[in-house]
């Protein structure tokens, strides 16, 4: 694929081309078109470093964690651990037990929503903001009906961004939580997460960050940021799916009760009652994910490798790119045009539906998502049930922008 003259390419150190190959899937055809992979969003894909340590994995190292006295065991308890210590170095944790694993983003933010909400009471307040996935608004509504806590929610402006006043306007002696995402999976507004995390520290406020879509493109430094608890997916980090991963500051952890209880997470039990273990293993109950937590830790050395902020900068270039040219099509319509964008583009056809869009899309060998994203309401904000989203990585191209909007302008003339 050929690159444009403003993207970073080889002779800034970042070459597409070879990166392009690191990834198998993306040599593939669909309907005799080449694969245009735009769905990154939904989940990204694996570089072979990821595939062949997953192999190398079952076919060398498998076994269970903390619980054998044999090679193996301590074989894939290091590899196990080093995961841990990789996604420390990663999101610059104080320190690798600061880092639970999770089946994912959902899963993680609903251990929080599930320790953190046991202490809440009625009329404590949980701030949420507009641009939320469900996975950040569901089970902060389970607490919120369990404790009588109330969700008072942030809002965004047309273009999609954080009305920052209304947000500090919002927080008060009342906020206990705040939760919010790192980068909106629809509309791609990156939030100040910094400017928001010390206005609801200011307030006491324990800080939640969904950061599903902030890893793959950001830099993440949690010390830095402030924030009490950070969580992202591996499957959305070209890593493997079922896995995913919740930082917390150590003394935010130590406060938690355990939430789900079995083998690993436990010190002493008997029929009574039971002691538990120190973070993060009080929150790692029964065996853990072995395989996908070292694909994990293969996907954050592979984008190491690469470089976070070579990747911020390619992909901010192939995102303005794309989105001029999306501009000029007639009858398309973007969804919010925030100040800085991360990862997605929403957007809708006037005139014909959304779900036919990606389906004229897939015809050319371009795969994006139509549909609610799994985020109604800021749907419904801008006054719609769904949207065409083509979500970008690091290994999309200036060339597969055009082939999308060759597409686009195709589909825009049957209306
Ligand atoms: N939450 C993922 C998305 O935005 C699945 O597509």
């Amino acid at each position: 694929m050929s690159q444009n003259a403003s993207l970073p390419s080889a002779r800034d150190g970042f070459d597409v081309d070879r990166i392009r190959r690191d990834f198998p899937i993306l040599s593939r055809t669909v309907h005799g078109r080449p694969l245009i992979w735009l769905d990154s969003a939904a989940t990204a894909q694996k570089p072979r470093a990821v595939i062949e340590r997953i192999s190398r994995f079952y076919e060398h190292e498998n076994s269970n964690v903390h619980r054998g006295t044999h090679l193996l065991a301590e074989e894939a308890c290091d590899a196990y651990e080093d995961t841990r210590a990789t996604i420390a170095g990663f999101l610059n944790a104080a320190t690798p037990q600061e880092i639970v694993f999770v089946r994912g983003t959902t899963e993680g933010l609903n251990l929080l929503a599930a320790t953190l909400g046991a202490s809440l009471n009625p009329g404590d307040e949980i701030v949420i903001t507009e641009a939320e996935h469900h996975a950040n608004i569901v089970p902060w509504q389970f607490v919120a009906k369990k404790t009588g806590a109330v969700i008072r929610v942030a809002p965004v402006d047309d273009d999609g961004d954080l009305i920052l006043e209304a947000y500090e306007r919002l927080l008060g002696p009342h906020t206990r939580i705040a939760a919010f995402t790192h980068i909106s999976n629809v509309l791609g507004t990156v939030m100040p997460i910094r400017e928001m995390t010390a206005l609801a520290k200011h307030v006491g406020a324990t800080v939640v960050i969904d950061g599903a879509q902030g890893v793959p493109h950001c830099r993440v430094d949690v010390q830095a940021t402030g924030c009490d608890f950070y969580v992202f997916s591996g499957h959305k980090l070209f890593g493997p799916s079922g896995i995913g991963a919740v930082y917390g500051r150590m003394e935010q952890w130590q406060k938690l009760p355990p939430w789900q209880g079995g083998g690993g997470m436990v010190d002493q039990v008997t029929y009574q009652e039971s002691t538990y273990a120190a973070p993060p293993r009080r929150f790692e109950a029964g065996t853990p994910s072995m395989a996908p937590i070292v694909g994990l830790g293969a996907a954050i050395e592979y984008l190491n490798g690469i470089g976070l902020a070579a990747i911020e900068r390619y992909e901010a270039a192939l995102l303005d790119y794309a989105q001029d040219a999306l501009r000029g099509i007639d009858g398309l319509r973007l969804i919010g045009m925030p100040k800085a964008r991360g990862g997605v583009i929403s957007l809708v056809m006037e005139g014909i539906p959304d779900v036919e869009v990606a389906q004229a899309l897939d015809m050319e060998g371009i795969a994006v998502r139509a549909g609610t994203h799994c985020a109604q309401p800021i749907l419904n904000r801008f006054g719609l049930q769904s949207s065409v989203r083509p979500s970008f990585a690091f290994y999309n191209t200036r060339a597969e922008v055009d082939v999308l909007v060759n597409a686009l302008r195709k589909i825009s003339l049957r209306r």
